[in-house]
């Protein structure tokens, strides 16, 4: 059989729970203190709070119809977002229900509307606004604790960056906002060591997109997901180190005709 159609090394972490529910070797079972749930706000960052994410008026609140409407689409109107909206979908994708004290692990929790494994939940998330009611336009990041964006920066010339960064798929820079969803791998190879949070991770991210696709629908709004893109160039203009947390999943979000 040719090597690129058998489960080799690279596939492998695809089989099964392999290293059972907590890798005796992971720095939680050494007794390393948990990790961070969410990036801190640096001082000085300017914080802009959201309006309640359940206040939006939905479109279509159908579940059956939401599911059947989802499809990805790569043409916007250019008309811009509302922050209620924006609000929704950052709720929708990652946004916190409560913080829980998980007795069984010992350590503090958060449950989002997203399941991950272990409720590790490794990612953050991040938005390239160019055209949202009310917001200058930057690359914020969430603060779901704080239901909160923080501006991260301001470059010039967004819309070309983010379409330069998604390897010439103009839409992508064309959208009002784009999403970009980082990992911080530690937040689950804590618990679960390697190569088990491989995989974990890359079915945290499934649901993301899916929330995402399912809260465009009731909104009547267009989502595509983009796996195709540039690490480097990606990891640069959000400011992400590209070692400890880089550039992981991401989505257009804009209007439809
Ligand atoms: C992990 C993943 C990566 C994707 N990357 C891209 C991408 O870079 N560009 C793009 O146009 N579509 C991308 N898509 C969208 C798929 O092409 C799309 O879901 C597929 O063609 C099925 O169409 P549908 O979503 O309309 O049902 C991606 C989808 C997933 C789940």
């Amino acid at each position: 059989m040719p090597e690129n159609r058998s489960a080799d090394s690279h596939l492998s972490y695809l089989k099964g729970y392999t290293v059972g529910q907590n890798h005796p070797m992971s720095d939680q079972a050494k007794g390393v203190r948990v990790p961070a749930y969410e990036k801190p706000a640096r001082e000085g960052q300017k914080i802009v709070a959201l309006p309640d994410p359940t206040t939006v008026k939905l479109t279509e609140s159908d579940v059956f119809r939401c599911l059947d409407n989802r499809i990805s689409s790569r043409v916007f109107s250019g008309d811009a977002l509302t922050l209620n909206e924006l609000s929704f979908l950052l709720w929708a994708t990652q946004g916190i229900k409560k913080t829980a004290d998980d007795e069984r692990h010992q350590h503090h929790s958060v449950k989002r509307t997203v399941p991950s494994a272990g409720s590790r939940h490794p990612f953050e998330t991040y938005v390239a606004a160019g055209n949202v009611e009310g917001l200058a336009s930057g690359i914020y990041r969430y603060l779901a604790s704080a239901n909160a964006i923080v501006l991260e920066s301001a470059p010039a010339d967004l819309k070309g960056k983010i379409s330069e960064g998604a390897i010439g798929q103009r839409f992508c820079g064309a959208a009002p906002v784009f999403f970009l969803w980082s990992v911080i791998p530690y937040r689950t190879v804590w618990r679960y060591g390697l190569p088990f949070s491989v995989k974990a991770i890359t079915l945290d991210g499934g649901h993301i997109g899916q929330n995402l696709h399912v809260a465009c629908a009731a909104l009547g709004l267009g989502t595509c997901m983009i796996g195709a893109y540039n690490q480097s160039h990606m990891d640069a203009l959000f400011g992400l180190d590209g070692k400890e947390e880089f550039a992981f999943y991401m989505a257009p979000v804009g209007r439809i005709d």
